[in-house]
């Protein structure tokens, strides 16, 4: 199989987060210690994959290019997009199609965060399916604020209802889609919506009617946050921050993971703990290589 490549959905307008996000984008905001990108940017981390599109509004990108650079500084490669206008999460895959070049993706939302042990196993088991895709559930108290899956006897996807009046389960579809290499394709052929968007949902309805859409659930085990309004943002800080100062373990360290997975050598984890070293984020790399 040609290796899976990664697309960070980074654009949007953030209204919900007005008047904040009217000076910078919601992606770059801090959650706790460290700039929100760097969360889902983990998440592509822990499934192996190297080669990351991001795409963002064309106002934002020098500021996303300045924090992040090319990539190499975690071993990875980025290639920088433009989406002009928020027309829709699918549009993400036409406009990296030349980027993709023919190879399946894992796309996540600029603003959701994934936590949870079996992380990465999840993200092997998605990427080992050779063809269609794979989209994550997780239960949520308040389904109707999301797309929710509707499950089958058997447990298997019968439909993906957006904002649903009466939700027919507590599973709501995540930001992270594990797609084959048909998704730029398919998404050409979606119409804008009412609203102006290529939906998620009208793409990954074209995998259901394939019968090729499998949903993977993830359990209490997990924490998945999104952070597009006030509260929810500072909720993702404080649940960050608990963890990390109770653990001493980093969440969402780019660094961190580009280290353990042998992608950057300690050399170069130093010299990022030292440019960092009047802080803790900073200790907590140059501790990385002195304690297990
Ligand atoms: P949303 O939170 O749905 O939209 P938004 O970020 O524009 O915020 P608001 O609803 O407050 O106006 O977007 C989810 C994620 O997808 C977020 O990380 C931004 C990104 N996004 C794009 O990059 N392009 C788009 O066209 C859309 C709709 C979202």
């Amino acid at each position: 199989m040609t290796q899976r490549k990664g697309i960070i959905l980074a654009g949007g307008s953030g209204t919900r987060l007005w008047p904040i996000t009217m000076g910078v984008s919601k992606q770059l905001l801090p959650v706790y210690d460290k700039p929100m990108i760097y969360y889902p940017l983990s998440a592509l981390m822990l499934a192996g994959i190297r080669e990351i599109a991001i795409i963002t509004t064309p106002e934002d990108q020098v500021q996303f290019q300045r924090l992040m650079g090319d990539g190499s500084q975690w071993g990875l490669s980025f290639t920088w997009i433009i989406q002009p206008k928020p027309e829709g999460l699918a549009q993400a895959y036409v406009l990296a199609e030349d980027f993709l070049a023919g190879s399946p993706s894992l796309m996540v939302l600029g603003d959701n965060i994934f936590f949870g042990h079996g992380l990465p196993q999840m993200l092997a088991r998605a990427d080992a399916k050779p063809n269609g895709g794979t989209v994550f559930g997780y239960r949520v108290a308040d389904p109707e604020r999301y797309g929710v899956v509707d499950f089958d006897n058997q447990g298997n996807v019968r439909a993906i209802i957006e904002k649903p009046v009466v939700a027919p389960s507590h599973y709501a579809v995540t930001g992270l889609y594990c797609l084959d290499a048909t998704a730029p394709q398919k998404a050409r052929e979606i119409s804008p919506s009412a609203r102006g968007e290529l939906e998620i949902v009208s793409l990954l309805e074209m995998y259901l009617a394939e019968g090729t859409l499998s949903v993977e659930t993830m359990g209490r085990g997990y924490a998945w946050l999104d952070t597009g309004t006030h509260e929810s943002l500072l909720d993702a800080g404080n649940f960050v921050r608990t963890l990390e100062l109770r653990q001493g373990l980093l969440i969402g360290s780019p660094d961190e993971i580009a280290f353990k997975t042998g992608w950057i050598t300690a050399a170069q984890l130093t010299a990022r703990a030292k440019q960092f070293g009047k802080n803790a984020y900073g200790h907590s790399l140059a501790a990385l290589y002195k304690t297990p």
